[in-house]
């Protein structure tokens, strides 16, 4: 279907300077309009079904979405002067050293310069979390690295979900590399993942200082909301107030209960990826992570309709991190989340320590009164952020802005989707 607004690289190239030159985010809405007014024609031409229209529709939305991806990974090779990036390529920076982009070889490669950068920048991850993150992905964790040492300085991660959705994580480069044009490259790099894959739908969480250059590469905040940082002192040191007991009919059981394919759906259902290399056995095995669920106590959980709430949690360098936290409505996602809360004990956070981690190190007494429970709330829910309210927790003043590639969320994430009102907690800003 000739479906798009401009129809070659240099066009898209000229828009894209264009935006860059009026901060304007034109490009992306002249294709959408465009894209609608093919697709209200269909009905008249072929005389189609409503069924066989609807598919017809969603292979032309798929169409779109792979078209920008490409397009847009194409548009930044020209407007930016980069040359095209294989899976290694070499590039001299202003300064002068010869540098080389290329997927990790292994998890450990990576691992020597993330826990650091963890660390060092205070994202707070738990020192488990790159193995989840890079085994959740079809696509590789991508390195820079400069030729005369061998050692990476930097990386980025094209997260590309089973049903070829995509999310930009973990874009850093080490701060002696920064300023010198790399992390533009390597951003680029990750571009040509999602096009040689032809990802749909392609998000981010933007710390505030680089929203304007993801703008600039064609990303478009999301207008329902940003992602928001909530924190709470240990139940330990500060008792829950509220109690939350399941509603009759339902019964709260441990996440490890739940078949992992109900995890994927209901997750799939909430956020538009599709993760079944997340929502494994080995994820429910890592020593940091537990969880809960609230589910119909009259029914085998056989499927999603019976997931009523779930959520579940890991360690982070500054206590516990909880996400996501998905709920049929508020009170069972307070179920969840206080039950949850009261397992986020001192004496369980020694049992799973960390890497080069001080706190895991501490007697029970200082972590009670050291660590933080954390979670990502996203404010598109507009109940959100009224559940972790009543439980204690509050802002941290750390918001995230989750952007979109030419402002096309999955569609669970867009006006009316199911993340709306279902969606309380991210899984964390690394993997949306
Ligand atoms: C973001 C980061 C990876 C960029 O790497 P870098 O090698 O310094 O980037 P470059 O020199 O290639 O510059 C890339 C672009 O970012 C912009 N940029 C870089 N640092 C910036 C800053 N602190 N504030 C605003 N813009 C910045 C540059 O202007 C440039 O824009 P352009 O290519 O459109 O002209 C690096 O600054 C970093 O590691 N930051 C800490 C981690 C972080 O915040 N990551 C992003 C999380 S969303």
């Amino acid at each position: 279907m000739g479906l798009t607004g401009v129809s070659n690289s240099r066009s898209v190239e000229y828009l894209l300077r264009t935006t860059l030159m009026h901060t304007s985010r034109s490009i992306w809405p002249v294709q959408r309009s465009k894209m609608h007014s093919v697709a209200t024609l269909v009905p008249d031409r072929y005389q189609m079904r409503a069924s066989s229209l609807r598919l017809h529709v969603k292979s032309a939305v798929a169409e779109q979405h792979r078209w920008n991806t490409l397009q847009a990974s194409e548009a930044l090779q020209h407007t930016f002067g980069l040359s095209a990036s294989g899976q290694h390529i070499t590039m001299p920076s202003d300064a002068g050293e010869q540098y080389m982009i290329r997927p990790c070889a292994s998890v450990q490669e990576v691992e020597t310069i993330w826990w650091p950068f963890m660390q060092n920048l205070g994202w707070n991850r738990s020192s488990y979390d790159l193995a989840t993150y890079i085994g959740c992905s079809k696509s590789k964790m991508l390195l820079v690295i400069p030729k005369s040492t061998g050692r990476p300085e930097g990386h980025i991660q094209a997260t590309i979900y089973d049903n070829s959705t995509g999310w930009v994580a973990m874009f850093i480069m080490d701060a002696a590399h920064r300023g010198l044009g790399l992390g533009r490259q390597l951003f680029q790099a990750c571009m040509d993942e999602f096009a040689r894959d032809g990802t749909r739908y392609v998000g981010l969480d933007a710390v505030a200082e680089q929203k304007r250059t993801y703008e600039r590469r064609g990303f478009v905040e999301s207008s329902l909301g940003l992602v928001k940082c909530f924190s709470r002192e240990l139940p330990s040191m500060r008792p829950l107030e509220t109690h939350a007991e399941p509603s009759n009919g339902l019964k709260l059981v441990d996440i490890k209960e739940i078949p992992n394919n109900l995890l994927v759906q209901s997750d799939l259902a909430h956020t538009g990826f599709e993760r079944s290399q997340l929502w494994t056995d080995d994820y429910k095995a890592r020593p940091d992570v537990f969880g809960y669920a609230v589910v119909d106590s009259e029914q085998p959980q056989t499927k999603p309709a019976h997931l009523v709430s779930w959520t579940t949690v890991r360690r982070c360098s500054q206590g516990y991190r909880f996400g996501p936290l998905y709920a049929r409505d508020v009170d069972s996602a307070r179920v969840v989340l206080a039950a949850a809360m009261k397992k986020a004990t001192p004496g369980r956070l020694k049992e799973s320590p960390l890497r080069n981690d001080p706190l895991s190190e501490a007697p029970e007494s200082d972590i009670s009164e050291r660590a933080q429970l954390a979670v990502e709330v996203w404010s598109g829910n507009p109940t959100a952020e009224r559940v972790f309210e009543d439980l204690g927790w509050k802002k941290v003043g750390v918001n995230y802005h989750r952007m979109w590639l030419g402002g096309q969320p999955t569609p669970e994430q867009d006006e009316g989707g199911l993340a709306h009102h279902g969606m309380f907690a991210v899984f964390d800003a690394a993997i949306g």
